[in-house]
């Protein structure tokens, strides 16, 4: 049995102080030993929020990472510095990332493959664009987006990772994914991880929602059987990422 691991995206919010004023608004409503609980948050808000949530639930993540291990990078945050205070998780590869920053399948794979050499866990982000979802290519263009990712990647490393499925045309828009078109593509997501290692490699990933995940949409999309938790953006920096992380109480 998977165990569900839902993680707040925070995108570019909240400056120093106000990340520690909301941690400590958030803890004893994210209290639920159940699911793993993650705060991905800004660069600079890491050192503050990983001593803010010591001794709670809360596991704390990067929003991003590159993948060489130091040097002349102006402005890149390297996999030691993460580690050295405390982070477990980065996310790689969303897409906003991907529009804004030039991230390509390639350097996600890079990423990912540098995340695990350090012992960080890759939350590793696919999607589709609306006009992609329209022209009837999802499922290809996701699975080639995860078999990309997984280059290299040994079946040891895959089993502990974690994707997260973010169709483009749900972020931020309030268009939540119907629990059956998430559910559709988690389930070709595991398949496709089946494909490439095995059907135990395939039974451990956690496979993650995301796109205007909500209070209220969260029970039915975590309640799909290839669903295990959500990735939340929007809804992660209020008092309702309480009920989304408690949707099973
Ligand atoms: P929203 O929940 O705001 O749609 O954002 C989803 C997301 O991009 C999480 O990474």
């Amino acid at each position: 049995m998977r165990k569900k691991i839902i993680a707040g995206n925070w995108k570019m919010n909240k400056t120093p102080s106000e990340a520690v004023k909301l941690i400590e608004e958030l803890k004893p409503l994210v209290a639920n030993d159940d699911v793993d609980v993650v705060f991905c948050v800004p660069a600079i808000d890491l050192v503050p929020a990983v001593e803010a949530v010591k001794g709670t639930n809360i596991q704390i993540g990067a929003e991003n990472m590159y993948y060489q291990e130091s040097g002349a990078y102006t402005g890149e945050i390297a996999p030691n510095m993460l580690t050295d205070i405390g982070v477990k998780y980065v996310i790689i590869g969303h897409s906003e990332r991907r529009e804004y920053f030039a991230e390509t399948d390639e350097t996600v794979n890079k990423k990912v493959l540098k995340a695990f050499e350090h012992g960080i866990t890759p939350i590793i982000c696919c999607g589709e664009s609306l006009t992609q979802r329209e022209q009837g290519i999802t499922i290809d263009w996701i699975r080639q987006q995860i078999k990309i990712a997984f280059l290299n990647v040994t079946a040891d490393q895959a089993k502990e990772a974690v994707i997260a499925y973010e169709p483009i045309w749900a972020i931020g828009t309030g268009k939540v994914a119907t629990s059956a078109q998430a559910e559709e593509v988690c389930a070709a997501i595991r398949a496709c991880i089946g494909e490439i290692y095995d059907e135990a490699t395939a039974e451990a990933i956690r496979i993650q929602y995301g796109g205007s995940v909500s209070a209220s949409s969260a029970p039915e999309l975590f309640a799909m059987p290839d669903i295990d938790g959500g990735l939340v953006g929007g809804a992660s920096l209020k008092p309702d990422f309480g009920k989304i992380v408690n949707y099973n109480k």
